[in-house]
């Protein structure tokens, strides 16, 4: 294993939405970050197959396009990550086959890495974090874990939706939306701040778990059955979905009386969350890092980053074991690095 060479390494992200390549060194340095994502038809979430077929266009002029602006040429890269999942088998398999190219064609050893872990890499690295508790909270995932014996150990996660998907959803029924932004999590943010009166909601803690569905169609219900305004629905399915959230993560560091708490995933950016987790942060003396936006949501560089420590501890992969695992849990991913 090539412990002590330097790396360049190519990252391919492609669980679901966005198609992103990233640029990294064994350094940290980074060259590039280059992103394109697929936008599902108004008022519709992502159909995988039609995010495949975005993800198989663009994968040629993304990479052109990273190269260019890192500066480098494909001879300079010497290693091929990908996200091997978890996330839309379509999506994960369009990745895969652009991955397995590039490595066959240019002779670059291949590696898979896990989307969740990788988030959770980034993260760690660019807010130099040390041995935190990590509330990984996205489109796709809210989970809140810390690094015991070797693996993230999951306390806490959702039962059913994440996070993001549940303001998300909430945000489609109720004609929250941005023209140009697929993802209605920041208009989202604005109409909730908007509200002053909250309406009481089902608030669902389930030991170190938590569940969104029901709260979700209460707070729908909110609007459309009992003429509760946009902003005021908005604003109790905010303050009761992030109390909830908040009460795991303040478990979870009495629990482990870690030092820091890091924030991880797409919804980090939400700033009402980051303002609770503020307080608990103060109030039991910890440092909150938040993974800085551009590297919050799918990116890239994050599996580019990821790939350095699979590679620098296990090697690479052959390409007749590198089929995707779109089911593939962080917590059953051995941190071997
Ligand atoms: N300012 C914001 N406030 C709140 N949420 C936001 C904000 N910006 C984006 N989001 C939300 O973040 C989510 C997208 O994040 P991300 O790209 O990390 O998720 P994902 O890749 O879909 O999920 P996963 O990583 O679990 O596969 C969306 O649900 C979006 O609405
Ligand atoms: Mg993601």
């Amino acid at each position: 294993m090539p412990e002590e060479d330097f790396i360049i390494s190519l990252g391919i992200e492609s669980t679901a939405h966005t198609l992103g390549i990233g640029i990294i060194d064994s350094k940290g340095k980074e060259y590039s970050d280059v992103k394109s994502s697929y936008m599902p038809p108004f008022g519709e979430g992502i159909h995988p197959r039609e995010a495949a077929r975005h993800h198989s266009n663009k994968a040629s002029s993304l990479i052109e396009e990273a190269l260019k602006e890192a500066q480098l040429k494909p001879k300079d890269i010497t290693l091929i990550s990908f996200s091997r999942g978890p996330g839309m088998g379509p999506c994960l398999r369009t990745g895969a086959v652009i991955a397995r190219s590039l490595s066959g064609f240019y002779n670059i050893p291949l590696v898979g890495v896990n989307h969740v872990v990788s988030h959770i890499e980034i993260g760690k690295i660019l807010t130099k974090a040390k041995d935190p508790v990590i509330l990984m909270v996205s489109g796709g995932t809210t989970q809140i874990s810390s690094l015991v014996d070797d693996y993230y150990t999951i306390f806490g996660e959702t039962l059913d939706i994440s996070i993001g998907n549940c303001f998300d959803k909430f945000s489609r029924e109720v004609g929250i939306h941005d023209p140009n932004n697929p993802w209605p999590g920041p208009v989202f943010d604005k109409v909730a701040a908007k509200g002053t009166e909250y309406f009481e909601l089902p608030y669902s803690v389930k030991g170190m778990s938590v569940s969104f569905s029901g709260l979700l169609t209460a707070a729908i219900r909110l609007v459309k059955e009992e003429g509760v305004s946009i902003e005021n629905a908005a604003y109790s399915l905010q303050e009761t979905a992030l109390s909830m959230l908040t009460e795991i993560a303040e478990r979870a560091i009495a629990h482990t009386r870690a030092k820091e708490l890091l924030v991880v995933g797409g919804f980090a950016r939400n700033k009402r969350f980051q303002s609770m987790l503020q307080e608990i942060c103060e109030d039991w003396q910890l440092k909150m890092l938040i993974c800085p936006y551009r590297y919050a949501s799918d990116n890239g560089t994050m599996i580019a980053w990821g790939g350095i420590l699979q590679y620098k501890a296990a090697g690479s992969l052959k390409p007749e074991e590198s089929l995707v695992l779109p089911d593939w849990r962080s917590d059953d991913v051995k941190i071997i690095w």
